[in-house]
């Protein structure tokens, strides 16, 4: 069967990544196959997730590679290389140029960890995200699945979820249960989703 090749973006623990690869292993992923891991650092767990996994993977480092536009190339060109169809955005922190999102509109991915557009934009980030939703006192946060384009977190949404914030909530334990009730579950549900309607374009 004809499949879209994966590759999936990474700067750190890679649980979203994770979730993509169980997912796929369980079979529920059949449009798509997961082909490569990209992280922007050397350090990222993600990247020995990937390995475990039997995934190839590619390290475009900040600290080697300070300059965006250089960075750029070399992950479009490690894309290109491995024939990707689809590149999916799971806890990579870097925002990308516009010159690089054209060339995969409607074929890239970012998972956010909020309802958008609440808490997104520029600076919301990681664990960042769950401070802010917890200093405003709102009491239903959740994640949010988006094709990415120019503007930062300002794609088309494709899945949302809502979390209930509880009593108490540390923003740890807020994104701990954002990532497990949200995050990790539409996450490879959107990864399946567009995968298979690019295989109908
Ligand atoms: C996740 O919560 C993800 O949504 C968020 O960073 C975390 C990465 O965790 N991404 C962003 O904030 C991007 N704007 P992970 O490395 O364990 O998947």
């Amino acid at each position: 069967m004809n499949r879209v090749r994966v590759a999936v973006l990474c700067s750190g623990g890679g649980t979203n990544l994770q979730a993509i690869l169980d997912s796929a292993a369980a079979g529920a992923v059949p449009s798509g196959e997961i082909a490569l891991v990209v992280s922007d650092s050397a350090q990222a767990f993600a990247l020995e997730r990937a390995k475990r996994a039997g995934v190839a993977t590619c390290v475009v480092d900040k600290k080697q590679y300070p300059d965006r536009r250089e960075r750029e190339q070399r992950i479009l060109a490690a894309l290109e290389e491995a024939g990707i169809g689809l590149v999916v955005l799971a806890g990579f922190m870097t925002i990308l140029s516009e010159a690089f999102t054209k060339k995969y509109e409607m074929r890239m991915i970012n998972v956010h960890p909020s309802l958008i557009p609440s808490f997104c934009g520029p600076g919301f980030y990681g664990l960042k995200v769950h401070e802010a939703a917890l200093a405003r006192g709102v009491k239903v946060t959740g994640a949010t699945v988006h094709f990415v384009n120019e503007v930062c977190d300002g794609g088309p949404i494709i899945a949302q979820k809502a979390v209930e914030v509880q009593e108490g909530d540390t923003p740890e334990v807020l994104q701990k249960r954002v990532m497990r009730e949200a995050e990790w579950i539409i996450l490879p549900r959107a990864v399946e989703t567009v995968c298979k309607q690019l295989l109908k374009d």
